[in-house]
């Protein structure tokens, strides 16, 4: 049978939510690599909006500061340099901001920032523009809810908070003693839930991957079948589909 590409890069996008340390970047960017889409982490967006505001000077609790700041300024993604990297890279007003985006005060600062709905209205039309040219998974806290409310694929990635909060620890160096990361994991989970605009919530439409007893193999292993099972990758395919469903 011929494989002609799919060419609706529309129905090339999937989208994954889920809380802190779920495993969603992780399994999103194992993903991307499977099917050679890129990986749109758009946690990215408002780390830079934060460094943007840190370094400007603008305090991240005067929302409308914050706010205008933000529209003002020129937020660019590019591809990361490297022919195997499905990442990207932000640029903010022409420089880099990809080096400062895990930096703490940033990592501090950035539930603030991604709790003012000025900020969030020009970030998602960005994560918009973007998810536009298809063939992405796009990870983030309101992927399937408000940025790609039409995404073919929707996944909810979830692990309970001892877990997640275990894998914190781990990431950070294992120095990191398990019991503050808890308290901080929920600390943070109480934010991104809480919050007037855009909270963390499941899309009606998306599929839940708890991931507490996954590895992270497994993990990415049923993330790929749910999307294989559910996206068309040859024009063929779609046809057949399109055929059965009617
Ligand atoms: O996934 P992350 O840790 O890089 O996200 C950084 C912050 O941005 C975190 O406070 C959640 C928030 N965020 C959001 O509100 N909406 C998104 N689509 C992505 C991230």
């Amino acid at each position: 049978m011929t494989r002609t590409p799919n060419p609706d890069r529309r129905q090339q996008l999937v989208a994954i939510d889920g809380p802190v340390a779920s495993g969603k970047t992780a399994v999103g960017r194992a993903l991307a690599q499977r099917l050679g889409w890129k990986l749109f982490d758009t946690g990215i967006m408002y780390r830079a909006a934060t460094w943007q505001a840190l370094r400007k000077g603008v305090h991240l609790d005067e929302e409308d500061s914050v706010a205008d700041l933000i529209r003002e300024s020129k937020f660019q993604l590019s591809p990361q340099p490297g022919t195997d990297s499905v990442e990207m890279d932000v640029f903010v007003d022409g420089d880099d901001a990809t080096p400062h985006l895990r930096r703490p005060e940033v990592e501090s600062g950035v539930p603030t920032v991604a709790a003012i709905a000025g900020v969030r209205v020009l970030m998602v039309q960005i994560q918009q523009e973007q998810a536009a040219q298809g063939c992405m998974i796009v990870v983030g806290r309101d992927i399937g809810t408000v940025v790609l409310p039409d995404a073919p694929v929707k996944m909810f990635l979830d692990a309970s908070e001892e877990v997640r909060a275990r894998r914190r620890a781990a990431e950070q160096n294992g120095g990191a003693d398990e019991a503050s990361v808890l308290r901080a994991t929920r600390r943070r989970d109480a934010r991104d839930r809480g919050r007037e605009a855009s909270p963390l919530t499941v899309a009606a439409d998306a599929i839940r991957l708890d991931t507490s007893e996954l590895t992270l193999e497994e993990a990415i292993d049923a993330a790929e079948t749910i999307v294989r099972e559910r996206i068309p990758e040859t024009a063929e395919e779609e046809a057949t589909r399109t055929t059965q469903s009617r």
